[in-house]
């Protein structure tokens, strides 16, 4: 993404202070604040605390994180990994970085490990930029395509989009986003309608802040205001991320998608899900079985933060403590709403035969 005229990524390494740097997500849309994470302890905070969020960057910043401690101590891969794999319990693409970081840096002579350990970190950020622009090349034909036949050419394409699935939640470009990003470079008008995503409000705060400075038209709207904007006949197309998808294509995702996709669903509009082949779990058949759903703090929900007139920060407590809250992060859509997953290998229906393809592709991602 473009900040004061040059591209700036989610997480990188800045070798001078040997410091990984993040974008703090915590502070925007607001303002815009790097964190400088230099212990194991960091990064596990950045992660929990959802400085950085998002399945993609989660992996990634593990993958630091690993090297952070094995800076401090060569010999703390597994404790570090442990530690790590602690951290959020939903998005795989965590599990997926830390088992790789396992493999790869497990045999390695403790003098190396720290350097080692960098090496692979900013290897799979660069993977992750290269597999991430590719689902855009991917998913921007997509959204080419029903332009051409949804809107006859002579009006934007509507796309609804949940939660955050844009460059701060990857190293960049995004999965969800990086489609609407490729489209819009294609030539392709776009209209983007936000949902807010309580209680975070990822889609208000981060995919706005994105879309702006990306110069797409968008409008916030609150979740429940969705199935309205299907209804009435103003969208044309759903796309979002995931965390983790099912051996058969059902998609999990943040609180609120399994909604969008049955309201989409019941208006015949198109639901895609865009995501790395390291979010398909494998090991998970399908929505029959449970996957760890993350329930976060009450006070996601029952406290607001925001900023004053004057910009002082502020948070207000919206229902009293006694109010018993149960704040679920992420829901599971079934395979059955998704009309497509959009991954750096080309686009893949949502069921066993066609993501068995996947099992074990590496990146290498395809041209689009
Ligand atoms: O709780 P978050 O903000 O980490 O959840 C993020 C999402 O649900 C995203 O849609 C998903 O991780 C895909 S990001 C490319």
């Amino acid at each position: 993404m473009m900040i004061e005229g040059r591209q700036q990524r989610s997480i990188w390494y800045e070798a001078r202070a040997g410091e990984v740097c993040v974008i703090d997500q915590t502070r925007l849309p607001h303002e815009f604040a790097v964190y400088r994470l230099q212990t194991l302890e960091d990064a596990c905070e950045a992660i929990t605390s959802m400085r950085v969020r998002g399945a993609p960057l989660i992996g990634v910043t593990a993958a630091f994180g690993v090297y952070l401690a094995l800076r401090e101590n060569p010999d703390s891969l597994e404790t570090a990994v442990k530690r790590l794999r602690a951290t959020r319990p939903t998005a795989v693409n965590l599990r997926w970085a830390l088992d790789r970081a396992v493999r790869e840096l497990s045999e390695q002579k403790p003098a190396g490990a720290a350097g080692n350990a960098l090496e692979f970190a900013l290897a799979l950020a660069e993977e992750d930029a290269a597999c991430c622009e590719a689902i855009g090349g991917h998913g921007g034909e997509v959204l080419r395509r029903l332009w051409q036949e949804r809107c006859a050419q002579d009006r934007p394409l509507r796309v609804l989009a949940h939660c955050n699935a844009g460059a701060l939640a990857t190293v960049c470009w995004g999965t969800a986003l990086a489609a609407v990003y490729k489209a819009a470079g294609a030539g392709v008008p776009l209209q983007v309608w936000v949902n807010e995503t309580r209680p975070r409000n990822q889609g208000g705060a981060l995919t706005c802040w994105e879309l702006r400075r990306a110069g797409i038209d968008h409008n916030l709207i609150v979740d429940g205001a969705a199935g309205h904007v299907m209804a009435s006949g103003l969208v044309d197309a759903c796309i979002t991320g995931s965390d983790r998808v099912s051996a058969s294509g059902d998609v999990c995702n943040k609180i609120g998608t399994y909604q969008v996709a049955l309201a989409a669903r019941d208006n015949n509009l198109p639901f895609y899900a865009a995501l790395p082949v390291s979010t398909i779990d494998f090991d998970w058949p399908s929505a029959d079985e449970a996957i760890p759903i993350e329930e976060r703090a009450a006070e996601e929900i029952s406290v607001t933060s925001g900023i004053e007139a004057g910009g002082r920060e502020t948070r207000v407590r919206q229902y009293p403590e006694e109010t018993v809250v149960r704040n679920f992060a992420f829901d599971v859509t079934p395979a059955r709403l998704v009309s497509g997953i959009i991954t750096e290998h080309g686009v893949f229906d949502a069921n066993r035969n066609s993501l068995a393809a996947l099992a074990g592709a590496q990146l290498s991602p395809s041209d689009p």
